[in-house]
């Protein structure tokens, strides 16, 4: 069944979308107005694309009426942004960030979270995110008068004391309790974690009708 986006309104490719492309990390981005006020939204129209240089991505879209969110209009203000991960335990919280208020409401104070300062942008990042990323502008593309795609360099990261080995920088998984949106009002833990060993080119073509690799689940 083929589903031609040129003979669907914006409100059915997201729906087509959204429940395809599953799961998306939750990016609860903190910035601040001008005032210094600090705002909280989720984005999960947001990835992580590159390291080289560090480079985070996040779709905006407008409000209902056509006014552009807080997060966005603060991201082209300050050029600042923290991307706070959410897991288990933000989960909740992070639902309450995503009402949609008015400017000037403190989402943090709605959804009862504190925060601690940043150490290189303005926006102070969320004390219980398993991981913060502390970010600056690099280019904001308005794809429509609806979209706008913030495109954003990692300045520094903070994880949760335990999280990640200094020494080798591997995540312990089994404390990383991190959350996936799927679409609507559905969401998923990481449950059952597996590998698959990804043969070396000669591997596969000495015999391309080898097995695949199974899956091994940790
Ligand atoms: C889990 C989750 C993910 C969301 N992802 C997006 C997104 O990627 N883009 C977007 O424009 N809105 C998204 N929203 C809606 C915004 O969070 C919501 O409109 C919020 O009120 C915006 O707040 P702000 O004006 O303070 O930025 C999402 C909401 C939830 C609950």
């Amino acid at each position: 069944m083929e589903f031609d986006f040129s003979k669907f309104n914006a409100k059915d490719r997201y729906k087509l979308l959204t429940s395809t492309v599953i799961p998306r990390p939750i990016a609860l981005i903190t910035t601040v107005d001008e005032q210094g006020r600090v705002n909280a939204a989720p984005y999960s129209f947001f990835n992580m694309f590159s390291e080289d240089p560090p480079t985070c991505v996040i779709g905006v879209q407008r409000r209902p009426d056509g006014r552009p969110k807080d997060t966005a209009q603060y991201i082209r203000d300050s050029g600042e942004f923290v991307v706070n991960m959410v897991d288990m335990a933000l989960a909740d919280a992070m639902n309450i960030t995503a009402i949609n208020f008015e400017p000037g409401i403190d989402e943090l104070e709605m959804a009862r979270l504190e925060t601690e300062p940043s150490r290189l942008v303005k926006p102070p990042r969320i004390a219980t995110a398993p991981v913060a990323f502390e970010c600056k502008r690099s280019v904001t593309l308005q794809l429509s008068a609806e979209r706008d795609i913030v495109v954003g360099e990692v300045l520094t990261m903070h994880a949760r004391e335990g999280l990640i080995d200094p020494e080798t920088l591997y995540l312990d998984q089994s404390k990383y309790d991190a959350v996936g949106r799927l679409y609507a009002d559905l969401y998923c833990p990481l449950r059952e974690i597996f590998a698959l060993k990804r043969p070396e080119p000669q591997e596969w073509l000495a015999d391309p009708k080898q097995p695949l690799p199974p899956k091994v689940y940790k």
